[in-house]
């Protein structure tokens, strides 16, 4: 399918919020799936859906975009109106349908983008309540801030270096925040970020007893569950696919040794 890039807004120096209109009849993303967008190259590059709206007969998507390398460069420096080819949605996205949802957002740097999506207006069959614990590794480094004070009942920031909000990673400021919290119980931890980061985070969880739901981002190839590019090895010792099985998966099936 076709995409048209609407804006792109930095956020950093080399982060960037892309705003894609998408064709009426693309399928609506859940919250956590991702799509592979064409950058220059034989092989697509995945990117999760950080917001979706399905804004009348003109659906927008948007993505946030870290210039890593080649194709993420190459997406980066595109002028407005550039028509990209798209994916639909791939992958399993979060679970959300739960009775009482009150969830607990923990992101780390641009990890934090599609964590944003959902709060997306595509899926009203929920009320979502969460609060937010981010961690980036310096101020300058600080995306989505506003969108997630708007969203979310409280979002605390972390830094690395701590020179803004708490001086602490993201997996420690859950540790202290889960220590002195007294509010609704969550029901659910999402998570996305580095993977160390991601183990450590559904290490306390598992400690505090609150399910948690991780999103990997892993390097991948086709992204369709054919080349074997991108195992994940889980708990029960069997190998999947992120691309297909994932990129979310429950904090207690990953085994986070392998
Ligand atoms: C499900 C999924 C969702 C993603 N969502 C986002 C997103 O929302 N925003 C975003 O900026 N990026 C996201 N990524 C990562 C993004 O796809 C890669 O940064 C991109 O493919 C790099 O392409 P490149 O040509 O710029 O760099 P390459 O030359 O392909 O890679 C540059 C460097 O980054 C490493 N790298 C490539 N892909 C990954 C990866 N997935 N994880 C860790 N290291 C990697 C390479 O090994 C290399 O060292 C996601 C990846 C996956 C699998
Ligand atoms: S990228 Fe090919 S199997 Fe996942």
């Amino acid at each position: 399918m076709q995409a048209t890039i609407i804006r792109t807004i930095q956020l950093t120096s080399t982060i960037a919020q892309l705003l894609l209109q998408v064709p009426a009849s693309y399928p609506t993303p859940l919250p956590g799936q991702f799509v592979r967008i064409a950058c220059n190259d034989p092989l697509p590059r995945p990117f999760g859906v950080s917001w979706y709206d399905s804004h009348e007969s003109t659906p927008q998507l948007a993505i946030v975009v870290e210039n890593r390398g080649p194709g993420t460069k190459w997406l980066l420096d595109r002028p407005s109106y550039t028509r990209l080819e798209i994916s639909t949605p791939l992958g399993r996205g979060f679970a959300l349908n739960v009775a009482k949802s009150r969830f607990l957002i923990v992101g780390g740097g641009v990890g934090v983008a599609p964590l944003l999506s959902i709060f997306s207006s595509f899926r009203r069959d929920y009320v979502i309540s969460a609060d937010a614990l981010l961690g980036f590794k310096t101020s300058s480094q600080r995306i989505l801030q506003n969108q997630f004070i708007r969203e979310t009942t409280k979002t605390i920031i972390a830094t690395d270096d701590g020179n803004y909000g708490m001086h602490a990673r993201a997996d420690e400021l859950l540790r202290s925040h889960l220590a002195t919290y007294t509010g609704d119980p969550y029901v659910q931890i999402l998570t996305c970020g580095p993977r160390p980061m991601l183990k450590a985070v559904a290490e306390i969880a598992k400690e505090h007893n609150i399910p948690c739901q991780v999103l990997l981002e892993e390097y991948m190839a086709c992204g369709v569950g054919a080349c074997g590019g991108c195992p994940i090895t889980l708990t029960s010792g069997e190998r999947v696919p992120i691309c297909t099985s994932g990129p979310m998966f429950y904090g207690e099936e990953v085994d986070w040794n392998v």
